[in-house]
This record gives C-alpha cells, sequence and structure tokens, in this order.
C-alpha cells in the first residue's frame, strides 16, 4: 500500500494532468479537463505520490446523486491500493454534498475496475448494451497505449469513455452505484 497525498486538484494541475491522461486509450483533451478543473459541480481529486500526480477521480454532483465520470492511475504505480484510497476520498467529497448515491459506468470488459468497484461496495444496477466504442477502431491504434482500460466517463454521454460513435464493434457499459445515506 503506496502512500499518497489527496487533494482537490485546480488550474493549476492542468498540465499535469494532461500528462496522466495520455495513459488512457481514450485521454481528456486539455479543453475537456479544464472544463472539469473550473466547473463548480465537479471535484477533481488527485493524489501525489512523491510529488509527483499519480492518479486522479473525477466526480460531479448531481441533484440528489454524484457520478463518478473518471478515475486513473499512472500504469507504474497501479495495485498499490491507490484507486481504493481515492474512491474513499471521492464517497467523503459526496458524503460532504449529502449525495444519497454514487453512480458509475464501466467497460464491461475491465475486469479489473469492475473488481474494484465491487471491493469498494458498488454492486451492479444494469447494462447499456453496446454503449462504448470498441477501444480497438482504427483511430484510435495511432495514440492508445496497450492496455486494458476503459473510461467511466459520460459527461451525459458525450465523454471520451462514453460517446455512442458510428462503428460495428461495441461494448456495453455495465452501470453500478453505492449507496452513500
Ligand atoms: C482501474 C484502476 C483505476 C485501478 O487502480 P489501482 O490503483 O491499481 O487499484 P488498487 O491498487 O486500489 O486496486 C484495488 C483492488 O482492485 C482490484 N484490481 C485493481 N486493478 C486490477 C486489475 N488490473 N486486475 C484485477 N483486479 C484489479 C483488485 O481487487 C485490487 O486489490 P489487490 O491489488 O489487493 O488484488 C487502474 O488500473 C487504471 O487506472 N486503469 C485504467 C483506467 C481505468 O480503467 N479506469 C477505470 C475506468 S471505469
Amino acid at each position: 500500500m503506496t502512500e499518497g497525498v489527496f487533494r482537490r486538484l485546480g488550474v493549476a494541475d492542468l498540465e499535469r494532468l494532461v500528462v496522466l491522461e495520455r495513459a488512457r486509450p481514450r485521454p481528456w483533451t486539455r479543453d475537456q479537463l479544464e472544463t472539469i478543473l473550473t466547473d463548480e459541480a465537479v471535484c477533481v481529486l488527485g493524489v501525489e505520490v512523491e510529488g509527483r500526480l499519480a492518479g486522479h477521480a473525477v466526480v460531479a454532483r448531481q441533484p440528489f446523486e454524484a457520478e463518478l465520470q473518471a478515475m486513473l492511475v499512472a500504469p507504474n504505480m497501479r495495485r498499490r491500493g491507490l484507486a481504493t484510497s481515492l474512491l474513499t476520498a471521492v464517497i467523503d467529497q459526496t458524503l460532504r454534498w449529502e449525495s444519497e448515491r454514487l453512480l458509475l459506468e464501466v467497460r464491461a470488459s475491465n475486469s479489473g475496475a469492475i473488481a474494484l468497484y465491487r471491493q469498494a461496495g458498488f454492486c451492479e444496477d444494469g447494462r447499456r448494451r453496446g454503449y462504448y466504442p470498441a477501444l480497438e477502431s482504427p483511430a484510435l491504434k495511432t495514440r492508445a497505449e496497450p492496455q486494458a482500460g476503459g473510461g467511466v466517463a459520460t459527461w451525459g454521454g458525450v465523454g471520451p469513455g462514453g460517446a455512442p460513435s458510428a462503428g460495428a464493434e461495441r461494448e456495453d457499459a455495465i452501470l453500478m452505484s453505492r449507496r452513500l445515506l
């Protein structure tokens, strides 16, 4: 278990966030990251290890619930408990918001993330068939790093991990939630 320093990220962290996002097959763009960092209804939590940004989680406040929109840990820092600790920090934030439930969506193939969420008390609520574009689409091959993964980002269905797009092979989204209050 690696000890990290957890804090809310701000616009001053934008460049470091852009670099960390490159570890994702479909990185959020600089503009998208800047938008979430300046949105008062969104909290971007980061974890630093030895002064480096090692992971982040994006959680959005909704009228009664909160949505975990993204979670990412740098590849060389995985399996050290950082995502588990980030989830604890996310839950602390949603409790301060008095959210009733924390919701998320995850690619059906992302078994590592699904195991992480189950371990953190999330239950499966259902499935959205063919929600995600295939990760192996030609456009992605030019920039994707060779890793499994998938985003929870939806931004109301238009986020980089969740935007429906044309293409034959698509992947289901697993809908999960955890009751908070
Ligand atoms: C998913 C992700 C955030 C997990 O981060 P992490 O810091 O490695 O997670 P943790 O170390 O806290 O793991 C906690 C538990 O989750 C499960 N888990 C995490 N990654 C796993 C993997 N690749 N395979 C199987 N189980 C995994 C395990 O049960 C693990 O406990 P253990 O290490 O004692 O076996 C990280 O792999 C990642 O950034 N992946 C790419 C982006 C992504 O998929 N984000 C989630 C989108 S929904």
